[in-house]
């Protein structure tokens, strides 16, 4: 992509891994414009009118699903949504075919959520509209990336050369992944920290450093992202008991505030209160959480623009 593009430099956001850093930029460049137009009396522009957009979820959804939807409203885009649990899914119908069946009622770009990783690069290849990663399974979140990352450049006014590390349950985790890629091509330094059996073994080769040590990890960075234990996608016992996965990861005020300097605290949701966080650290000052939820708004409503005006 040209320097001062205004172009992405890919049709979809399947990844964090297919954006440039210049691509990133642009996103958080456009949401700081989405942002002012968010905190308008009129939180609505016509820059999608002509534009159709399927957000379709196999997985369960709170924050993402809103959040696109909202963005969606925004830009005045038409929208449909679908949940696999009350579709024809159920009734043995594969992901191309709904898919296409959906498109057939022509339909320009899909947000899709799938359990599988891989499932939106899958889709990408064979049907013809625009697809967004809304997270697939325990691969890739780039849009929560994205707003993790506004978010810290919001607090900080640079990404570049802050020290985030990203905590708890990283092998079950598409924000972790997602995190990581977009943080490093932004320059800030990356460390994860969780106990060994959570620590996916190629971690290492992404650059990042490895911490088995809470205190020690909270000690170094500027950013704690407090990640949840996914009981869902855990097959086997990672630990033995989530009592003692948080006397030994748990973030509680205490040991938040025997801390030398003042640490911003994010996490991605659903909060486990009481498992990887306390409820006066989730609801404390340094907590930046709601925050992120806000600015997924602007952030999603960047994507869906910028991916609009990519496709020729
Ligand atoms: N952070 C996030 O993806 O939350 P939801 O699962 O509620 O969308």
């Amino acid at each position: 992509m040209a320097e001062n593009s205004s172009k992405l430099s890919t049709k979809h956001l399947l990844g964090i891994k297919d954006l440039s850093t210049e691509d990133i930029q642009l996103i958080l460049e456009t949401a700081d414009n989405f942002k002012d137009v968010l905190q308008r009396p009129i939180k609505k522009v016509p820059s999608l009118r002509d534009i159709t957009i399927a957000n379709i979820f196999f997985e369960n959804s709170t924050r993402t699903k809103l959040s696109f939807e909202l963005a969606e409203k925004r830009l005045s885009a038409d929208t449909v949504s679908f949940a696999a649990s009350s579709s024809s899914v159920s009734k043995g119908e594969t992901l191309i075919d709904t898919v296409n069946n959906i498109l057939a009622m022509k339909v320009d770009m899909v947000v899709m959520r799938h359990p599988h990783a891989g499932a939106g690069v899958f889709l990408s290849k064979h049907v013809n509209a625009q697809i967004v990663n809304a997270g697939d399974g325990a691969h890739e979140h780039p849009t929560q990336a994205l707003l993790d990352a506004f978010s810290i450049r919001e607090k900080y006014g640079d990404v570049r050369g802050k020290k985030v590390a990203i905590i708890g349950d990283i092998l079950h985790s598409r924000v972790a992944l997602s995190n990581i890629l977009c943080l490093q091509k932004l320059g800030a330094e990356v460390m994860v920290c969780g106990p060994t059996t959570l620590i996916p073994k190629y971690i290492g080769s992404l650059g990042v450093k490895i911490e088995h040590n809470l205190l020690k990890a909270l000690n170094w960075c500027d950013v704690a992202n407090m990640l949840r234990i996914q009981l869902e996608r855990q097959d086997i016992k990672y630990f033995p008991s989530l009592r003692e996965y948080s006397m030994m990861y748990g973030l509680n005020k205490q040991i938040l505030d025997s801390l030398d300097k003042e640490i911003t605290i994010m996490h991605p949701g659903p909060i486990n209160r009481g498992v990887e966080i306390t409820s006066d650290v989730a609801d404390s000052k340094q907590a930046i959480i709601l925050d992120q939820v806000e600015n997924g708004v602007a952030v999603r409503m960047a994507v869906l623009y910028l991916l609009a005006n990519s496709k020729d």
